[in-house]
Formats: C-alpha cells, structure tokens, sequence
C-alpha cells in the first residue's frame, strides 16, 4: 500500500477548512500542519482535529514541517508565490481558484511543477459534484453524441464579497471581480464536459455598474458581472455570464448540448430522444462531498504519479480564457488564443 501522503494547508478561511476535512476523509493522506498568518485561527483548527503542527508563515512550514504537500487557500493574489514557493520546495500544490492572477502566473507555475516533476491540480471543486459526474460519465460513454454547445451561469442578484480587507473587490490582489471569483467555477464546469478542447477565440465585455453597494473608501476596481463567449479549436462554443449583482434572478446553470443529447446539472436532466420522441431524463444524483472528492483525487494523483483531472496546463488554458474576456471588453475586439 502507498504511504500517506503528508500535508500542510495553508490558509484556513472555509476553502482552508473544507480542504482539511476532505483530506480527513481520505485514507491515504494526513494533515500534519497548519498555516495561517492569524494564529488563532490555526490555533483553534489544530486543537479541534489533533494537528501538532501550526504556522504563521508559510516559509518557515516549508522548511520545518515533514510534509509531502500543500493546500494552497489564500487570497488570489498569493496563489501564484506561494505555490512557486511550495513548489521550489519540491511539495506537490492544490491551489484553490482561480489558478492565478492572469494566465502568465499560471504558466510559470506550470513550468515550474513539469520540472519538478511535482503534481499541481487546482481547486474547481464543482467538477466533483455528483451531478458533474454523472454527466460526465454520460458524456464519455458518447450517449450526449459530439458536444459542440456550452452554458455556463453564475449570477448572484446581489453579492459583491466586500468583506476580510476587500481583496476580492481590489483588482490587483484579486485579479478581477465577478468573473475570476464565480465565472471560473461556471466556466471551468462547463468547459470540462466539454472535453476542454483548446479554447481559440474569446470575445467578452465586463462591466461594473454597483458601486454605491461597496462601503465608501474601498478601493473597487473590478468588474460586477461579465459576459463572454469562448470558441475552441473543435469548432465548439461555449457562452458565460456571470454576477455578483445584477437586476436579474440569481442562480446558476451548467448546460452542454451534443448531436445526439444534452445535459443540464441542476436540477440534474439529460434531454434525450428516442424514436423521435423528446425525452427529459431525471437521473438520480449521487450524493457526494466535492471537497473531499477533489482531495481524495490529488492524493491519489500523488500516489499514482497520474496527472490530475484539473491540471497545470488546463489552469493555464483557463485563464487565457478569462485574460480574454477582460481584454475583449477593454478593447472591444476578440482575442485570438495561440
Ligand atoms: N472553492 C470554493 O468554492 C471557494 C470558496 C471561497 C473561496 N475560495 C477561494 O479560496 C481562497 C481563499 O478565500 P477566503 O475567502 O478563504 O479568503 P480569506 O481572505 O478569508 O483568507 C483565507 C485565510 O488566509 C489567511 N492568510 C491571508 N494571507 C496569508 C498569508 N500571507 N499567510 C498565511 N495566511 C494568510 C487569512 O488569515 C485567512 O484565514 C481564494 O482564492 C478564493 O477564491 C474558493
């Protein structure tokens, strides 16, 4: 049997917390040390679940504790240094999303995980939601046909994070606003059934028109709801919007569409046809932990040396996606992808 894998988690907001109780339910992986630069947080988190170890900086829980790998959940913008740090210290990386700030970070994280012949996954965790699975098992099984179609939705009516020091709202720590924060769940989910063909065009507008909502003296410099529609090299094409606020209902939806059916994930409906009939199929969802599945999987990718479903090269590809739509809205022109 392989040995448990040996992990810190950096960072214990609830991202923080969800991975560390994935990783509990997980028989080849043991979390051994905790780091977060509020001591009391990692304090109180090391004595509920009997971890010895706690840090308030990362570098020195690289170097001090016997650790195989490491959650990375912090802001965006430490998601790229900290993981080149980890990495550099020959730990293997989850990284929660977005991968990074832009799609060049991401590439270098890339790089530097290839040579160290380390396992980098990103945390997109509605890829492990049972009704992504289920899909997805349909899908691959070819009974959806060829998918050539994509909706990807995440709106929120009203829901801009203005909360710990505002960096979700400060595009220089965030990266940007409603797209990177929810977009890339939407998009990465929808993206995925779709195969993740090469993306090869991006034509996309962002938008913020909810100021007076953000606490006067915070700097928000981000987007509020983002619109875009991504080509791929298959010929398949794939529609976004997303929100934080919008004078439109809240919720989301994940949709593919093939020659020979679709897919829709909630409520969980395959749209089906037989003999010329339409048929709309509720399929009973397995009830899954998507945190505790996603860790599960880059365990096991560690131990089996496997690339993982959400890999480095997928990070990279994701965010020349949302590059794309912020470019394509800053000049009002699409963005070719090489
Ligand atoms: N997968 C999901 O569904 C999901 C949900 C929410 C947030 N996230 C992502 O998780 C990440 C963290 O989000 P959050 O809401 O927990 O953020 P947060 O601002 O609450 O920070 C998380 C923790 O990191 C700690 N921290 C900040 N800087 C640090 C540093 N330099 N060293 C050590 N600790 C540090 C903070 O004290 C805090 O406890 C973000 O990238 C966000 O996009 C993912």
């Amino acid at each position: 049997m392989a040995s448990k894998v040996k992990v810190g988690i950096i960072g214990l907001g609830w991202p923080g917390r969800e991975h560390l109780k994935g990783y509990k339910q997980s028989s080849g992986a043991r979390v051994v040390a905790l780091c977060d630069m509020n001591t009391d947080i990692a304090q109180q988190q090391a004595e509920e679940h009997g971890i010895a170890e706690v840090y308030t900086d990362h570098q020195k829980m690289l170097r001090g504790a016997d650790i195989d790998a490491v959650s990375v959940c912090l802001p965006n913008y430490l998601h790229a240094p900290v993981s080149l740090d980890a990495l550099r210290a020959g730990k293997h990386v989850i990284c929660e999303k977005p991968p990074a700030l832009d799609a060049k970070q991401a590439g270098k994280m890339a790089a530097t995980a290839k040579a160290g012949r380390l396992t980098l996954m990103y945390a997109l965790c509605q890829r492990f939601s049972g009704a992504a699975q289920l899909a997805k098992d349909f899908i691959d099984k070819g009974d959806l046909g060829e998918i050539y179609c994509g909706r990807a939705v995440y709106h929120r009516r009203r829901g801009i994070p203005t909360g710990t020091n505002s960096w979700f709202v400060d595009k220089k720590r965030s990266g940007g606003g409603a797209l990177i924060d929810i977009g890339v769940h939407a998009l990465d989910c929808a993206w995925w059934l779709m195969g993740t063909p090469k993306p090869v065009s991006v034509s996309g507008s962002a938008y913020q028109k909810f100021h007076h909502l953000v606490p006067e003296g915070t700097n928000f410099d981000v987007d509020d709801s983002a619109f875009g529609l991504i080509k791929f090299d298959n010929e398949a094409t794939l529609i976004l919007e997303c929100s934080w606020a919008l004078n439109l209902p809240g919720g989301s939806a994940i949709q593919v569409a093939g020659t020979k059916g679709g897919a829709e994930l909630s409520p969980m409906t395959l749209f089906l046809e037989s003999d010329g009939i339409q048929l709309d199929v509720t399929p009973q969802v397995p009830q899954t932990d998507a945190f505790a599945g996603q860790t599960g999987h880059f365990v096991e990718c560690i131990q089996q040396r496997k690339t993982p479903v959400m890999s480095a090269e997928q990070g990279v590809q994701l965010m020349q996606m949302l590059d794309g739509i912020y470019k394509s809205s800053a000049t009002g022109k699409e963005v070719r992808i090489r």
